[in-house]
């Protein structure tokens, strides 16, 4: 599973880039706003740090004005994808964009046929919103798993990159499912190394070792 960070937050991705941690990244709007930061110019600093996918969302919702948009964003660095929203103009847009070789991600996908459409559009991810499905009682693991079934019958190449990842176990069923990615805040990937037993266990060893009274350095 590749693990992606949604965040435009440097300092952040740098601590899990250096660490090997980090196979993209992807940003929106709401995390641009958060990072007080000018789009072009945190965008192009990501890409210049991550050597994957780097998703850079646009802001226009007729699909002439998203290809100009997605155009101008896929000029920052060769590594960015397109972050298209998932509606009929983002569609078009979508077609129009992977056709001359960009990547694209389709966002917000709440549903196994729009996740199919964005597949037959060529999409090269698809981005299921787990936790705002969670957030509305229903399951968003189960779009994760009809979307998997889906594009495993017919063999499309796009790649399920499920976000809106707000728990370690939403990456654990995931990856049991088979998304290709996921995307997730900092924080959650770093929770991903925490145990209660790993601690305790520490805890023991070392004051074990005190005991010793001998040192290795
Ligand atoms: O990757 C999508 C993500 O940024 C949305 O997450 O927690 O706002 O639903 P959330």
């Amino acid at each position: 599973m590749k693990f992606f960070v949604d965040t435009a937050d440097i300092e952040a991705i740098r601590e899990l880039n250096d660490l090997g941690m980090v196979d993209g990244v992807t940003t929106n709007p709401s995390l641009i706003l958060k990072s007080g930061r000018d789009i072009l110019e945190v965008t192009k600093e990501i890409c210049d740090l991550v050597d994957g996918p780097v998703s850079a969302e646009v802001v226009a919702t007729e699909a002439d004005a998203m290809i100009a948009e997605g155009r101008k964003l896929a000029a920052i660095a060769e590594n960015i994808a397109v972050k298209l929203p998932l509606t009929w103009d983002g569609l078009k847009a979508c077609k129009v964009l992977s056709g001359e070789g960009f990547m694209v991600n389709v966002t917000l996908c709440f549903s196994p046929n729009q996740a199919l459409l964005a597949a037959k559009a060529g999409a090269t991810f698809i981005s299921p919103f787990i936790g705002r499905l969670d957030d509305i009682n229903l399951d968003g693991m189960d779009l994760i798993a009809d979307i998997r079934e889906i594009y495993d019958n017919y063999d499309f190449g796009t790649q399920i990159l499920a976000a809106s990842i707000r728990t370690v176990n939403h990456v654990t069923e995931a990856a049991k499912i088979g998304a290709d990615v996921m995307t997730a805040p900092p924080s959650v990937i770093k929770a991903l190394a925490k145990h209660p037993l790993t601690d305790k266990g520490l805890e023991q060893f070392l004051a074990d070792w005190a005991k010793t009274g001998q040192k290795i350095l």
